[in-house]
């Protein structure tokens, strides 16, 4: 059945270029079924006025950590008390004090709480996300957990490209025997993972104290070689070559890059590797080392912005707001961090062709706001002047 929808009195589209964004002003746009028909002209079933307001592409969030179960807001005020992440993890927190909590949920406990997170990812016009596993660290949960992801994509308006993440941290009964872990990835669990057919990436967790160069390697190679498309979460706390190795077995994403040095900067522009700033991270984690996003920006490698939301590091699910932090933290443009959070996005998960932009042919994600020009987002911080949010070409939020 064919549906169409007119947005008509739009103040202010934003539109990209291969230069940026663009601004057209007092315009309108056509949706037909779920694509973008045409721009400034046509008419359609239904038409919405935009009340002289800004249109803009949805958000995409290229990093998150979507399936968990418990909240670590004990950690937060151990932090708020002095504490850092890494000694917090040294003493039996972070990631694994996540593992016990998925293992024994059901899939239905699982669904049900990442349901409202997704709820909640729509209202803040997030309308594409990655979701990793990552806190089930058995073949079991990790399975479990990518299972519930495929449930949710079925069920839920947020479009979820779904990264296996198995190499997260090494769970407490292997951290005697890391290589052992490392084979159970390798031998079992990615096997599996291509089995099923239920992830399109693999993420590692490449960090001191986590998985080194030589085992993330290792992993990433084998994730590949079983239909898998690396990304990596790179020099977050340390540099010891994450970004380099990124760069060499082709990750279509590097993140986190805190610490990222000038040869890191230099691999992901070789190899054409998206780097992907998570300045929510920084800002929950009460640091003040935010990721050198000028210089990436001023080396034309593409920045993408997400919120790397999880239960430990970053409880943040909000874009505007990593919008904001983008630009008060990291000097980064209102233009820029706008690109870097739709388009930019979009091409860490590979998907700018189909999304990620407002442009004829292309998905009808879009936002429909209550703010009149791009640089109200920041300005507004932790208001979301949101009206209605569209995924492919529908009203998912809003009335
Ligand atoms: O991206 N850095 C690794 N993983 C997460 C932290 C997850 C957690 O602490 O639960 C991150 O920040
Ligand atoms: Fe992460």
């Amino acid at each position: 059945m064919n549906r169409s929808i007119k947005l008509e009195n739009i103040g202010c589209l934003i539109t990209e270029s291969n230069v940026g964004l663009d601004y057209t002003y007092n315009t309108s746009l056509v949706i037909e079924n779920e694509f973008i028909a045409s721009i400034g002209k046509g008419s359609a079933d239904k038409t919405i006025n935009c009340n002289g307001k800004m249109v803009s592409a949805g958000f995409v969030d290229s990093h998150t950590h979507l399936i968990f179960n418990n909240l670590r807001t004990d950690e937060h005020q151990q932090r708020l008390s002095g504490a850092t992440y890494e000694e917090i993890a040294k003493k039996g927190g972070g990631i694994v004090s996540s593992i016990e909590s998925v293992r024994s949920a059901t899939r239905k406990e699982l669904f049900d709480k990442a349901y409202l997170r997704l709820d909640r990812f729509l209202s803040l016009g997030t309308t594409t996300i990655e979701a990793k596993s990552g806190y089930g660290l058995d073949t079991e949960s990790e399975i479990k957990s990518l299972q519930v992801i495929k449930e949710l994509s079925e069920a839920h308006p947020v479009e979820i490209l779904p990264t296996f993440m198995g190499a997260h941290a090494f769970p407490g009964d292997y951290k005697n025997k890391k290589e052992e872990y490392v084979s159970l990835l390798i031998d079992e669990m990615i096997p599996e993972v291509k089995r099923q057919g239920i992830a399109k990436f693999i993420d590692v967790f490449c960090e001191d104290g986590y998985f080194n160069i030589d085992q993330s390697r290792r992993i990433l190679e084998a994730g590949k070689s079983a239909g898998l498309t690396p990304r990596i979460h790179a020099d977050e706390f340390y540099n010891f070559g994450a970004s380099i190795m990124a760069g060499e077995v082709g990750a279509i994403s590097a993140d986190h890059l805190m610490k990222i040095d000038q040869k890191g900067i230099q691999s992901l522009k070789n190899n054409n590797v998206v780097a992907t700033l998570l300045p929510g991270t920084t800002f929950f984690l009460n640091k003040n080392s935010y990721a050198p996003a000028r210089k990436l920006i001023d080396s034309n490698i593409t920045v993408a912005l997400a919120t790397d939301f999880n239960p430990g590091s970053c409880h943040i699910q909000s874009m505007p707001f990593i919008i904001t932090l983008a630009v008060m933290k990291m000097q980064m443009t209102v233009e820029e961090a706008f690109l870097a959070a739709t388009l930019h996005g979009a091409q860490a998960i590979g998907l700018q062709d189909e999304i990620g932009s407002i442009a004829v042919g292309k998905k009808a994600d879009l936002i429909l706001w209550d703010i009149s020009s791009l640089s109200e987002i920041p300005y507004y911080v932790s208001d979301h002047p949101i009206r209605y949010v569209i995924k492919n070409g529908e009203i998912v939020f809003g009335s």
